[in-house]
Parts: C-alpha cells; sequence; structure tokens
C-alpha cells in the first residue's frame, strides 16, 4: 500500500481515475480538501480543508464489485466501534451514528481499474454539519472532543485490506452474510429510490452479490444503488 498525499484536489476519486494508468494496485489517494467532492446520485459531498477524511483507495481489477463498497463500510464502522460509538450500517453503504451519516462510500472504475471512495467526518464541527441537506454527524460531535485523522486513517485502511484479503481468499459470499447481519432489514417494509424510480416492498435479503432484494406487488426488484428508508 502506497499512500499519495495531496493539498487540495477537486476530488480524490476524479483523481484516482485520471492517473489509474500510473498508480499502482493499492494506492490510496489522500487530500487535505476538496472542492468537488463528489458522493453518490451526483451529490455532492462537502469537504472542508483539515476536517475529515477524504480519500480514495485504487483497485487495479477488471471487474466491479459492489461488495467492495461494502468492505469500506464495514471497515469505517469497526474503526468508529473502536472509539467507543454504536455505528450501524445502511444500505448501500452508507455509516450512521444516532441515525446520522458519519461516512459515505463511493466506488467508481473505468477500463483501467477501479477507485473505493471513503468520506468520514472526523472533526467537522454540529453548527457546520447542521448546515447540510441530510442528517449528518462526525465524531467530534458525537464525543466532544478533537479527533486524530492520520490514526483513524491507519486503522481504517488496515481494516479495509484485511477485509479485502480475506474475501480474495475466502469468498465475497461471507462479506454479504456478515452484512446482512449488520444491516438487520430483512423483513422491513421499505421505500427505495433510485434515480429512475421511487417504489415500496419489503426486503427479502442481501444477495451474493450484495443487490438488495425486494419484494412488491409486481414481483421481485433487484436493487443495486439507491436509497433505501425503513417505512
Ligand atoms: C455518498 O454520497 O455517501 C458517498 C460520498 C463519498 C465521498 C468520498 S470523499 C473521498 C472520495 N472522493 C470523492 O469525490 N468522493 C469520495
Amino acid at each position: 500500500m502506497r499512500i499519495i498525499r495531496l493539498d487540495t484536489v477537486d476530488s480524490t476519486n476524479k483523481y484516482a481515475l485520471t492517473h489509474l494508468d500510473t498508480l499502482t494496485d493499492r494506492a490510496v489517494i489522500v487530500a487535505e480538501e476538496q472542492t468537488a467532492g463528489r458522493g453518490r446520485l451526483n451529490r455532492v459531498w462537502l469537504s472542508p480543508r483539515g476536517e475529515n477524511i477524504y480519500c480514495s483507495i485504487v483497485l487495479k481489477e477488471q471487474k466491479s464489485n459492489p461488495l467492495l463498497t461494502v468492505l469500506a463500510a464495514l471497515a469505517v464502522a469497526r474503526t468508529v466501534r473502536g472509539r467507543g460509538l454504536a455505528a450501524r450500517l445502511k444500505w448501500p453503504n452508507d455509516v450512521l451514528v444516532h441515525e446520522k451519516k458519519i461516512c459515505g462510500v463511493l466506488a467508481e472504475s473505468n477500463a483501467k481499474g477501479l477507485v473505493v471512495g471513503i468520506g468520514v467526518n472526523i472533526n467537522m464541527t454540529a453548527e457546520s454539519l447542521a448546515a447540510l441537506d441530510r442528517p449528518a454527524t462526525s465524531l467530534r460531535a458525537e464525543t466532544g472532543r478533537i479527533h486524530d485523522r492520520g490514526k483513524f486513517l491507519r486503522e481504517l485502511l488496515k481494516k479495509f485490506f484485511a477485509f479485502y484479503e480475506q474475501a480474495r481468499r475466502a469468498g465475497f459470499a461471507k462479506l454479504a452474510e456478515i452484512w446482512q447481519n449488520e444491516l438487520d432489514l430483512t423483513g422491513k417494509r421499505v421505500k427505495i429510490q433510485t434515480v429512475q424510480q421511487e417504489f415500496y416492498g419489503t426486503v427479502i435479503q442481501i444477495d451474493k452479490e450484495g443487490a438488495l432484494l425486494v419484494a412488491t406487488a409486481q414481483g421481485v426488484e433487484k436493487v443495486l444503488a439507491g436509497d433505501v428508508h425503513v417505512v
């Protein structure tokens, strides 16, 4: 693993995708700030200077796998729990504390490989979080103290690559199982919002590829990306 530290960048994901030719497998791009941080569903990821973690992990794999984003969310949730907070996973790959988002993961790819982008709110103040359009939190807002970003990142990357090695050796099915247990969505009535549509249904399970299988009046929908709200 090689860490490339940038001061300011538009987006660590965009940087990694643009430089995939010269970046090695498992390189990690970390920035102090992002001027155009990217979120899922074309949202903006607010990335103020020096407060949070903005990083992108390069994986020189040909085939995109939705469970890679799960790896990242699980690694973040465990690192947050190591600080005494009850972190919960929210499908597809958010981490929440007290029902507020503390981390988002965005995986992107091109023909040359994949990039797993991770944003974790570490030292953002409760005031700046309140300005966001969705409920969000940070380690600082939850604990009332400043946290060491470098230490968090080291622990997070160690966990991520440990999960990654395990999944490559033993397969991703085990990971889907851990995820399914942590998500606790099975049997719940949900509203799904994707870029194309919005519908209601009951969650059957997460399949081996990480898709959410939802029973609706029209049949079973397989959802790979979107927002899920328990109703
Ligand atoms: C989400 O919408 O929940 C995903 C947010 C992902 C944000 C991270 S920050 C580092 C990386 N670079 C980006 O531009 N986005 C991801």
